[in-house]
C-alpha cells in the first residue's frame, strides 16, 4: 500500500489553509520523490498565500524548497539512491502544478534541482538553500560579480558593494558572497543584525532607519555593486540617488513600485528560478550549495515552528506581517 500524503492546501485566493489528503505521485520519468522533514516560509509563500501576490490555479498546494530524504525516482534518474538526504528547489511557482508544492508530506522535484547534503541537519539546509540562491544568483548571474576563488581576491578588495536590507536572509547571504568573492561590503540593517553582519564580514554597517542614511553611505561608497535586499521603495530611491549623477544599475528583490531616474537600471527578476541556466545549477547544486550547508556558510537566524503543517497559517501570517525576525522552519511529517 502506498503511503498517506497529506498537504496543507490553499482552496481559493487568499483563503486559510486546509490540511487534507493529498495524491502520493509516483515519480515520473527524470522525477524524484522526496520525504519532506523541512521546510522554510519564504515571503513569497506568504505573500502568494495572503495577498494572491501571484495567479496560480486553485485549489493548489504553495512552498518551493524542501529537505528531506529520497522516498523514490523516476525512470532515468542515475544520480539519487533511495534514502539519500536532499535539498531541493522544486517548480511550484513555475509549471503550478501540486505535486511540486513543498507543503506537503509527499513532494516531486528534478535531480537537476536538488542537493546532497550529507549528514547536515535539514533545517539548516533548507533555511540557507534558498535565499542564498536568490543573493547567488542576483548577484553572480544577473549582476556578473565574480565566483570565489575566480581572479584576485586583493583586486577585488578595492571594489566596495552595498547590501542594503542586509538583517533579512537574503541580505546577508549577499553579504556574505561578496564578501568571499574579496569585496569590501557596506551593509544597511538594524542594529539588532550588526553583530551577526560584522561576523560574517561586513566591513561597516548603518541603520538603515538613521535620518542621515543617504549621506552616511556616500560618504561610505562609491560602490560597484549595489543591491536592495527589502526592495522597498525607499531604498531603490536611495540607490538610485547615490548612482547619481553618472547613473548605473542595481539589484532589487522586488519589482516596480518607484519612478527612477532615466540614468537608472532596477535589475529583478524571480532570481532563483530564472537564474538556473545549466552552467550556473551544475555548479550550484553539485558544488557551491554543499559546500554552503557543509559550513562554508554561516546560516541567517532560524526559528522552528512545531505543530507540522497545521503551523505553516501562523507562521506564513507572522513572514507576511514582518513579525517574524528568522527564517521560519517546520517539520510536515510532524
Ligand atoms: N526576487 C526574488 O527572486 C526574491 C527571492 C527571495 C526573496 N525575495 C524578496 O526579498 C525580500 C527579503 O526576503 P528574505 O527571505 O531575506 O526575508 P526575511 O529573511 O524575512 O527578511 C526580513 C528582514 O528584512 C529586513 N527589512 C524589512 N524591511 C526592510 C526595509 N524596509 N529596509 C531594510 N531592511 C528591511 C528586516 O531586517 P531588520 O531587522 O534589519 O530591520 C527584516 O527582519 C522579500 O521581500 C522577498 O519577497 C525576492
Amino acid at each position: 500500500m502506498l503511503p498517506q500524503n497529506v498537504a496543507a492546501w490553499i482552496r481559493t485566493p487568499k483563503a486559510d489553509l486546509e490540511i487534507d489528503e493529498a495524491p502520493y505521485n509516483e515519480p515520473g520519468p527524470g522525477e524524484i520523490l522526496i520525504r519532506n522533514e523541512a521546510i522554510a516560509i519564504q515571503p513569497l509563500d506568504a505573500s502568494v498565500r495572503k495577498a494572491a501576490y501571484m495567479p496560480i490555479p486553485y485549489p493548489f498546494i504553495l512552498g518551493s524548497n524542501v529537505a528531506g530524504t529520497i522516498e523514490a525516482v523516476g525512470a532515468g534518474v542515475e544520480d539519487f539512491k533511495i534514502g539519500e538526504r536532499v535539498v531541493s528547489s522544486t517548480p511550484t511557482y513555475v509549471t503550478k502544478e501540486t505535486k511540486w508544492g513543498g507543503w506537503q508530506k509527499f513532494v516531486s522535484s528534478k535531480p537537476e534541482m536538488t542537493a546532497k547534503i550529507g549528514e547536515a541537519n535539514y533545517d539548516r539546509a533548507v533555511a540557507i538553500s534558498f535565499p542564498l540562491s536568490t543573493a547567488v544568483s542576483a548577484l553572480q548571474v544577473y549582476a556578473g560579480m565574480a565566483k570565489p576563488g575566480e581572479g584576485e581576491k586583493s583586486a577585488y578588495e578595492q571594489e566596495k558593494v552595498l547590501i542594503w536590507g542586509a538583517g533579512g536572509a537574503v541580505g546577508g547571504y549577499a553579504v556574505q558572497y561578496a564578501k568571499s568573492v574579496g569585496h569590501t561590503v557596506i551593509a544597511t540593517a538594524s542594529p539588532r543584525s550588526f553583530a551577526h553582519l560584522e561576523s560574517v564580514g561586513a566591513s561597516k554597517i548603518v541603520d538603515y532607519k538613521s535620518t542621515d542614511v543617504e549621506a552616511q553611505l556616500r560618504e561610505l561608497g562609491p560602490f560597484k555593486f549595489l543591491m536592495t535586499a527589502s526592495g522597498d521603495p525607499t531604498s531603490q530611491q536611495v540607490l538610485a540617488s547615490l548612482l547619481q549623477p553618472n547613473g548605473g544599475r542595481f539589484i532589487s528583490v522586488r519589482a516596480g513600485e518607484v519612478e527612477l531616474p532615466k540614468n537608472v537600471e532596477r535589475i529583478y527578476n524571480m532570481f532563483e528560478a530564472a537564474g538556473q541556466g545549466p552552467e550556473f545549477r551544475h555548479w550550484w547544486y553539485t558544488t557551491y550549495l554543499p559546500e554552503a550547508i557543509g559550513g562554508a556558510v554561516e546560516p541567517t537566524p532560524t526559528e522552528k515552528r512545531s505543530g507540522g503543517l497545521k503551523a505553516i497559517q501562523a507562521a506564513g501570517d507572522d513572514v507576511f506581517s514582518g513579525k517574524a525576525k528568522s527564517k521560519i522552519i517546520v517539520n510536515p511529517q510532524e
